[in-house]
């Protein structure tokens, strides 16, 4: 896939991922489209940017409804959007029996209802070009779970679950559905994973600061996209082959995981 002059909306823009994903998207000739919370590092992400013609949609993905009306009402406004990358999200580090219900509330609304809303608002569009692509970053604790993440892994199985039906109901339109399942990247995503009381834990954690580099991350989340691949990992070492494992064995896997204290 070219994607010269194709528009690509990425959420979760100023940091780690999305942020990369934006330069190298930038790079290959598309416009992009920056969403997230944080206004002024987005404006630092698209001064980076190559290019010309991007866009800085900020959004709260913790308000999944106000995200469905506010992009609703602005789609009209903006340039045809080829790719979807439902990227922003937040991890957790913390037990089940210490967490306040909310903080399973606040994983839920950001990593699946914002991504729901957002899909909502501009996925119509797609349709009736009968074309674009739908990508959706959930993680490998999407496809196997370990203590810690209870309601991360709830909410990212959620999404992979929400993925394969909605590639199910939209390949008659043309539309391309990738889930993209990451292991252990370098970014700031353990700093901003949620503790007991559901607030930032500020803490780096050694499997991500010895996890892949994003700039590697982003290259073959791109070549998924351009292969219009339906599922892809993208990790390396334990946390690239931890789905495999389970799958061939499960007992082994889950005994491993109760043993294992990955904070
Ligand atoms: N890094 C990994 O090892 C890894 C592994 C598996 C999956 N993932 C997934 O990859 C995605 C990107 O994570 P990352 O590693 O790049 O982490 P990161 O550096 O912490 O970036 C997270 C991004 O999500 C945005 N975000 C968080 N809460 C938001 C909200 N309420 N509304 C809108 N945007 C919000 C943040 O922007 P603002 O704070 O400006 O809003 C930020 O841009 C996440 O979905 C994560 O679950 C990461």
């Amino acid at each position: 896939m070219n994607f010269n002059n194709k528009t690509v909306w990425i959420t979760g823009a100023s940091s780690g991922i999305g942020k990369e994903l934006a330069v190298q998207f930038a790079k290959l000739g598309a416009r992009v489209i920056l969403s997230a919370r944080n206004v002024e590092k987005l404006t630092e992400v698209k001064a980076t940017l190559k290019g010309d013609g991007h866009l800085i949609i900020p959004l709260d993905l913790s308000a999944p409804e106000a995200v469905l009306t506010q992009v609703t009402d602005l789609l009209h406004t903006l340039p045809s959007i080829d790719i979807l990358i439902n990227n922003g999200g937040v991890s957790q580090r913390s037990l089940f029996l210490e967490n306040d219900f909310n903080v399973y509330r606040q994983l839920m609304e950001v990593n699946y209802f914002g991504l729901i809303a957002l899909t909502k608002a501009i996925l119509p569009s797609m349709v009736a070009r009968k074309n674009g692509s739908i990508v959706a970053i959930s993680s490998v604790a999407g496809k196997v779970g370990s203590k810690f993440r209870t309601g991360y892994s709830g909410s990212k199985y959620a999404v992979v679950g929400f993925m394969d039906c909605l590639r199910a109901e939209v390949a008659e339109h043309n539309i391309h559905c990738l889930t993209i399942c990451p292991g252990s990247i370098k970014t700031a995503i353990a700093h901003n994973s949620l503790n007991e009381q559901g607030v930032a834990q500020n803490k780096p954690e050694e499997s991500i600061e010895n996890g892949m580099a994003v700039s590697c991350a982003a290259e073959k989340m791109i070549q998924a996209i351009a292969n219009k691949k339906d599922e892809v990992i993208v990790g390396q070492g334990l946390s690239g082959w931890a789905p495999t494992i389970k799958r061939f064995f499960p007992t082994l896997f889950n005994r491993l995981t109760a043993k294992t204290n990955y904070r």
